[in-house]
């Protein structure tokens, strides 16, 4: 029997999107594209975006309530959160704080971590970290973004792509022991429940190819506001073309570092920034593109929130089964990128 060491798993999800639906044909109504244009070049049919100041720890807040709910924790239970978001309600507080002050939790950690749109892969390797550690035993882990304030309404290589969305999870200790005791399990490969291997990556040289937002090195002024200068700005191309390589590397690390093989992955859950990504990955991994799950026609890109929604839905549909193996992947700006094979 072949054996793993876990230290955590995930053990309930939850998600929310804003209620406001805006389809392909609101951009063509201004702007020279289509809804035919959009959806064969990137699969997006529509996204959901936040009205009027609602800010991501707001919007979170459902998501986070719905993980606690599913996996039947009180607030008390929560010994941190980790929120993986780009676009944070201020410069500070941090949206973890504010999150924590809407569900009532007073005894825990939280911060706020910027890994833009793989923030979540990010966000469940630290607290997995901090859970071997001994730091924590369940750790709220969100991943959302509001994009919608970051969108240049102008610019039809880019406006297209993202909505708004969050999603959360509770990552707990596999171990019933504790703080300071045994903090892993052993357990047979085929069928222990947990995170299995990560990998994180990040190469800031080549960050400007995806930037967006004001901030110290560009404060916010009128005039910048009025130019569109805090918005997203993109070399889709060169995004793309590392993308897909990316993804496919470190799909393949983290089965090497367990020795299960691809073509023993259930469900391929990787950042939803493009159908032809997801394709090409695929088609460089050599697996059916039936093993990657996709929900980019409803709600594009929602940055950090892609893959918790995605989860989310698949264990609403009762496509996530336990046993199955998954392996989530990301990319994005910073350029940030990874993944994570675990057994559900
Ligand atoms: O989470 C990470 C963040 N982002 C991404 O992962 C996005 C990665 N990149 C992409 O998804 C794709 O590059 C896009 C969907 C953004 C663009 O698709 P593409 O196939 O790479 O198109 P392109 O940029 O090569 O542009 C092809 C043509 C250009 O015209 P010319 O130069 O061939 O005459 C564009 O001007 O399409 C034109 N174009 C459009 N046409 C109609 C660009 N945007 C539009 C549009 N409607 N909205």
């Amino acid at each position: 029997m072949k054996t793993i060491s876990v230290c955590s798993y995930i053990s309930s999800m939850g998600m929310s999107v804003p209620d406001k639906v805006s389809t392909n044909d609101y951009f063509a109504a201004y702007l020279d594209t289509s809804d035919e244009w959009i959806s064969e070049r990137s699969g997006i049919k529509e996204r959901r975006w936040a009205e009027g100041d609602i800010g991501i720890s707001e919007l979170s807040e459902r998501a986070a309530r719905q993980a606690l709910a599913n996996g039947g924790f009180t607030p008390q239970d929560i010994d941190g959160i980790v929120f993986a978001t780009v676009t944070p309600d201020y410069a500070f507080p941090s949206s973890a704080c504010l999150l924590q002050k809407r569900l009532g939790i007073t005894q825990c950690f939280a911060f706020d971590l910027a890994a833009a749109c793989s923030g979540f892969i990010y966000g469940l390797s630290v607290a997995d970290g901090l859970i071997a550690a001994g730091r924590a035993r369940n750790i709220l882990v969100v991943g959302a973004d509001v994009l919608s304030s970051l969108i240049n309404k102008q610019d039809r290589s880019t406006c297209f792509l993202f909505g708004d969305g969050a999603g959360a999870a509770v990552l707990s200790s596999v171990s019933n022991n504790e703080t300071g005791s045994k903090r892993y399990i052993e357990g047979n490969i085929t069928e222990l429940s947990g995170l299995y291997a990560i990998d994180m990556r990040s190469d800031g040289s080549l960050g400007g190819i995806l930037t967006a937002g004001t901030g110290s090195a560009l404060r916010a002024s009128a005039e910048r506001i009025a130019a569109n200068e805090h918005c997203i700005k993109m070399d889709g191309r060169e995004v793309f073309k590392f993308a897909v390589r990316a993804l496919a590397d470190v799909s393949l690390n983290v089965c090497q570092k367990t020795g299960i093989n691809i073509s023993e992955v259930t469900h391929f859950v990787s950042h939803q920034a493009n159908m032809r990504i997801l394709q090409g990955m695929a088609k460089q991994l050599g697996i059916p593109e039936e093993r990657v799950p996709s929900n980019i026609a409803r709600y594009g890109n929602t940055s950090a929130g892609t893959i918790p929604i995605l989860l989310t839905e698949m264990i609403d549909l009762g496509r996530l089964k336990k046993g199955d193996l998954v392996l989530l992947s990301a990319v994005g700006a910073g350029i940030t990128w990874g993944a994570i094979l675990l057994r559900w």
